[in-house]
């Protein structure tokens, strides 16, 4: 033993303590019988919640079948009916599918396609978004000061923007401020015509679940199209129905070059996949990418299996549906706690911020403690707690989340 008592590193932060035995549908159990009702959703990955029948069958017919199918070496058969699936559902300028494990990997890849495809070598991204944690994908993040300390020099060639304040009062000339930052930045920083690829997440997540304004992303949309750069959507976290639609692209009316997908894909087993154009993908050199787990038939199999369960009638319907329920009760909760700031969001991407850290950890720990509702901060400041349950979420489940939430502000105001 370890003078810790355990042999695993420590270099994870906890939310909890939980020590969790198994799962089904939106509660964990641990090693004492207890269950607790998960509003992280696994860190918004657990789409179709813990252990969905239909993906742990797929998952368990798949591994009788080939664990491990190289895809330099040999394809199995569940790679191209994947990858039509994706192509019916993703944005209709999405049609080609690199597969990968996790979304670090996948960010990369998006950065590397770019270069290729535009002989450009620079990349712009927002202050506050999330990319990933290799060191190329941590210069694109601006989310938490914690997440680079003592992790530089960080790579070159990253250029970051600025992103609206979802606090200003006139949201129009905000997100126009924006806007003029980054054409700023584009003749004074980087030159627009070097630049490979624009990044950016419809709906900023570890920055504190801030939807990008519809206006920001169509203006940051326009300038790519007129400057020959790619608009890669990280769709990580928002994708696969977090917000309601299958994409939250959609809902933005912009068209994005490049897709980059992972988390809710394949229920949290782990799998991402980057969607692009053919043209796009046919101008990256064959053998110049991959790895030894990519497509990996067992994430596929889950993939697939989850895609039919978010495809099922209603099942969207649902996710927007119960956003709204619990938005509408979080801003009627809101009315009794000046503390509360913000309650903002997209489907069941959710957030309240408070005025400090403190009193939203207080708030986290109390919901834990005396109600076994699980939820955790997010956000620069860590100041916003954070709503992403699996997509199955029942109402009943969404009003005992927010009854333990409301017990929680009476207790700790
Ligand atoms: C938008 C976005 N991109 C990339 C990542 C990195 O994902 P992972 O930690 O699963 O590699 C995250 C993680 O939260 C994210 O939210």
């Amino acid at each position: 033993m370890t003078a810790t008592g355990s042999h695993l590193s420590g270099v994870w932060a906890k939310a909890t303590d939980l020590h969790i035995e198994r799962g089904i549908g939106c509660r964990v159990i641990d090693v004492n019988g207890e269950d607790y009702l998960d509003f992280t959703g696994g860190m918004a990955a657990a789409s179709t919640g813990h252990a969905h029948p239909k993906v742990t069958q797929a998952i368990a017919e798949q591994a009788a079948q080939i664990i491990h199918s190289q895809i330099n070496v040999y394809r199995h058969d569940k790679l191209e009916p994947l990858a039509a699936k994706l192509a019916e559902i993703t944005p209709e300028s999405i049609d080609t599918f690199y597969f990968g494990s996790t979304s670090d990997e996948i960010l990369e890849a998006a950065v590397k396609l770019s270069k290729h495809a535009t002989g450009r070598r620079n990349v712009v991204v927002f202050d506050g978004a999330f990319h990933g944690r290799t060191h190329y994908t941590l210069a694109m993040s601006s989310s938490r000061a914690i997440d680079r300390e003592g992790y530089g020099p960080l790579p070159g060639s990253v250029f970051i923007a600025p992103f609206p304040d979802p606090h200003a009062s006139d949201q129009e000339a905000e997100v126009s401020r924006a806007l003029r930052g980054l054409d700023r930045l584009m003749s004074t920083q980087v030159a627009a015509s070097k630049v490979a690829a624009i990044v950016i997440e419809p709906v900023i997540g570890e920055r504190g679940y801030i939807p990008t304004p519809k206006g920001f992303i169509t203006g940051v949309a326009e300038r790519c199209e007129r400057n020959g750069i790619l608009l890669v959507a990280d769709e990580t976290q928002s994708g696969f129905g977090r917000t309601g639609k299958m994409f939250a692209t959609e809902a933005l009316d912009v068209t994005p070059d490049i897709v980059c997908m992972a988390k809710g894909i394949a229920s949290g087993f782990p799998f991402a996949a980057l969607g692009t154009r053919r043209e796009l993908d046919d101008s990256w050199v064959t053998g110049s990418h991959s790895g030894s787990s990519n497509g990996n038939p067992i994430a596929c199999a889950a993939a697939l299996a989850t895609i039919e369960v978010l495809q099922e009638p209603g099942f969207l319907d649902n996710v927007k549906a119960r956003g709204d329920q619990l938005t509408d009760a979080l801003r009627e909760l809101q009315q009794l706690d000046q503390a509360m700031v913000h309650v903002r969001g997209r489907g069941l991407m959710v957030a309240t911020e408070f005025d400090t850290a403190e009193r939203a950890q207080a708030i986290v720990d109390h919901c834990l403690r005396e109600s076994k509702v699980i939820l955790m901060t997010a956000g620069t400041r860590g100041k916003t707690i954070r709503w992403s349950p699996p997509l199955i979420i029942t109402s009943s489940e969404v009003d005992e989340a927010v009854a333990a939430f409301s017990a929680a502000i009476r207790a700790t105001s």
